[in-house]
C-alpha cells in the first residue's frame, strides 16, 4: 500500500488544492508513481489536472504528467483505495466538513499525514483550531501548514505561537505569491518554471512531507 496524504481545513481559500497541486508535480517530478484525488464537489484539483493534460498535448509535452481522480464522501473508500494504489496519493477535500464529519474523520485516520494549511488571520486562525482539536481528539496529529503567509509581521508570529500551543505546525510556511495562482489557470504550478520565487519553499515543503510519510525523494 502506498501513502496517502490528506489535505484538509474547514476554512475556505486556504490553499488546500493550491498545496495538493504542488505536492503531487513534486512528487512525479522526485519519480514516484503518485495519484491526486479530488473529494471536493467543486472539482478545483481535477479540473486543473485537465487542464494540465490538455496543455501537456497541445504546448508542453515536456510537462510533468499528473493523474486526479474525482471521488465523494459518499463512497470514500473507494477513493482511498484509488490514493493507496499507488505509491503516494494526495487527497484534497472541501471546506464543508461539517457535511462529512464522520467520512472526514474517517479519512483523516486513515491517512499517513494530515495537512492543513491556514491562513495567518484571526478569522483563519478561529476555524481552522477546532478542526485541530476534533481530530487530535480521534487521535490524529493534524500538521498546520501557514500559507500566504508574512513571517516578518508580528500577527503571523501570533497565529504560528497560537498553534504551537496546540499541536504541530510544519517548519515551512508558504509566502503569498501572484505566481501560486496566476500559473494554475493554464494547469501549471510555480514549479513549472525555473523562474518562480515560489519554488524553494514548495520544494523545502515537499522534502518535509516526502520525510514525514517515511518516502525519501529520489
Ligand atoms: N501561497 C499563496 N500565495 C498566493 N496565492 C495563493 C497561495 N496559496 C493559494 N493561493 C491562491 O488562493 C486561492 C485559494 O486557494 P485554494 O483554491 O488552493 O484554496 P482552497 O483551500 O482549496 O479553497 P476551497 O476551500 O475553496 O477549496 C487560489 O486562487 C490559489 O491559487
Ligand atoms: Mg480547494
Amino acid at each position: 500500500m502506498g501513502r496517502v496524504i490528506l489535505v484538509s481545513s474547514p476554512k475556505g481559500g486556504t490553499g488546500k488544492s493550491a498545496i495538493s497541486r504542488h505536492l503531487l508535480v513534486c512528487a512525479q517530478t522526485a519519480g514516484l508513481d503518485a495519484v491526486g484525488v479530488d473529494f471536493d464537489p467543486q472539482r478545483s484539483f481535477s479540473k486543473w489536472a485537465s487542464a494540465r493534460e490538455a496543455q501537456r498535448r497541445v504546448r508542453f509535452p515536456d510537462q510533468i504528467e499528473t493523474k486526479v481522480y474525482e471521488a465523494t464522501f459518499k463512497d470514500w473508500r473507494s477513493g482511498f483505495v484509488q490514493a493507496s494504489g499507488a505509491s503516494l496519493g494526495i487527497v484534497d477535500t472541501p471546506p464543508n466538513v461539517e457535511s462529512a464529519v464522520s467520512e472526514m474523520g474517517q479519512m483523516s485516520e486513515s491517512a499517513d499525514l494530515v495537512l492543513v494549511p491556514c491562513g495567518c488571520t484571526t478569522d483563519d486562525l478561529d476555524s481552522v483550531e477546532p478542526w485541530i482539536l476534533a481530530l487530535q481528539s480521534r487521535g490524529v496529529k493534524p500538521i498546520v501548514v501557514l500559507n500566504k503567509a508574512n513571517s516578518r509581521v508580528l500577527s503571523f508570529k501570533k497565529i504560528r505561537s497560537r498553534f504551537l500551543a496546540i499541536g504541530e505546525v510544519c517548519p515551512v510556511e508558504l509566502p503569498n505569491l501572484e505566481d501560486f495562482h496566476t500559473f494554475s489557470a493554464a494547469g501549471m504550478t510555480l514549479l513549472d518554471t525555473q523562474k518562480s520565487r515560489g519554488r524553494d519553499p514548495v520544494i523545502d515543503l515537499w522534502q518535509f512531507v516526502s520525510r514525514s510519510v517515511g518516502l525519501v525523494p529520489a
